[in-house]
């Protein structure tokens, strides 16, 4: 492997389009630039840096959506994203989804006494589908299943054996839609996983199934779970993410039956900390030529 020695980085995240120009004057003249999500690592971007001095970009977080990491490999630069941060908080956003906590305070603020209009339902008992068995998918089965929930899912690289070491009972998606009482993606936003959960999924579910995306916008078909929610095939959805971000269209975010975050899953004083030491821990260990963890 080549030897890197990051002596100088830039911290960027901004809103995008006051970010570029920026990166583009200050990347060549940086080892290393740090994101979140907001700042867009493009291949102009990666272009213009790896022509200077720029040999990585390091992304405070799990996915790395946000940086084109095929032209950053063809440019000598490496990425390293955060993987040891489990973002907890992804998880326990789902939490009060089944109780209409959010709508409830909500209306409490509003004025109101509306005990009859937020009837709920216990998790304990009812089937919650895992698609997406890795570092969060596995925690969220975990913790489900000490509230009661029965846990099924589905991973392409984790076999049956291995998610029954976890009380998971494995099985084709196909099995899966009629079973669930809840689903929640825990997937990338790859070609793959595009609008997973669709029209034709939802229509295969249990009437007035619940929904929970905290991992990318995108994944779960926006268009497709409005229809559901208004149609009464889903009764439920909590969104910390979406296609766009924020959502110009707030059709869902404002829907009653939706729960919706700004993209608060790793927002948590915890996470933030775990990432910013391992980004930091990254930089280290590459001067010192024991890196793990590049893209
Ligand atoms: P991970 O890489 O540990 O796990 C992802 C899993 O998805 C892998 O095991 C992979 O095999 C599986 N997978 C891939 N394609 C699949 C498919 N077609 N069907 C089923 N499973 C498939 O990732 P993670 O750390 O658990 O993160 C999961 C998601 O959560 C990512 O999209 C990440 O960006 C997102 N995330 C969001 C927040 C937030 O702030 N809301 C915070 C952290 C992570
Ligand atoms: C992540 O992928 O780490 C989360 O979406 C949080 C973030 O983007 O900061």
């Amino acid at each position: 492997m080549t030897s890197y020695k990051i002596n100088k980085v830039l911290i960027a995240d901004d809103i995008e389009q006051e970010c570029v120009d920026v990166l583009k004057q200050s990347l060549p003249a940086h080892d290393a630039v740090i994101v979140r999500s907001a700042t867009k690592i493009t291949a102009e971007l990666v272009e213009a840096g790896g022509k200077g001095r720029l040999r990585l970009v390091g992304r405070a977080g799990t996915g790395v959506d946000n940086i084109d990491v095929p032209a950053a490999s063809k440019n000598g630069v490496l990425v390293m994203n955060t993987p040891r941060e489990l973002s907890i908080g992804a998880l326990e956003l789902s939490a009060s989804l089944s109780r209409h906590v959010a709508q409830a305070d909500a209306s409490m603020k509003a004025g109101k006494w509306a005990r009859k209009d937020y009837m709920g339902e216990e998790v304990y008992g009812r089937t919650l589908a895992v698609i997406g068995l890795g570092r969060i998918g596995r925690e969220v089965a975990v913790r489900m299943q000490a509230f009661g929930m029965t846990v099924i899912g589905y991973d392409p690289v984790v076999s049956k054996e291995d998610a029954a070491a976890i009380n998971i009972e494995s099985l084709p998606l196909e099995q899966i839609w009629p079973r669930a009482d809840y689903i929640t993606v825990h997937v990338p936003l790859i070609p793959a996983t595009e609008n997973l959960i669709g029209d034709e999924v939802i229509s295969k579910c249990k009437r007035g199934v619940r929904i929970i995306n905290v991992a990318r916008g995108g994944i779960v078909d926006e268009a497709a779970l409005l229809t559901g929610l208004e149609d009464g095939r889903v009764g439920g959805a909590a969104l910390d993410v979406f296609l766009e971000e924020p959502p110009k269209d707030r059709s869902l975010a404002s829907h009653a039956r939706v729960i919706a975050t700004p993209h608060l899953g790793a927002s948590t004083i915890d996470a933030q900390l775990r990432v910013a030491s391992e980004v930091a821990e990254n930089i280290v260990a590459l001067n010192k030529g024991t890196l793990l963890g590049v893209l």
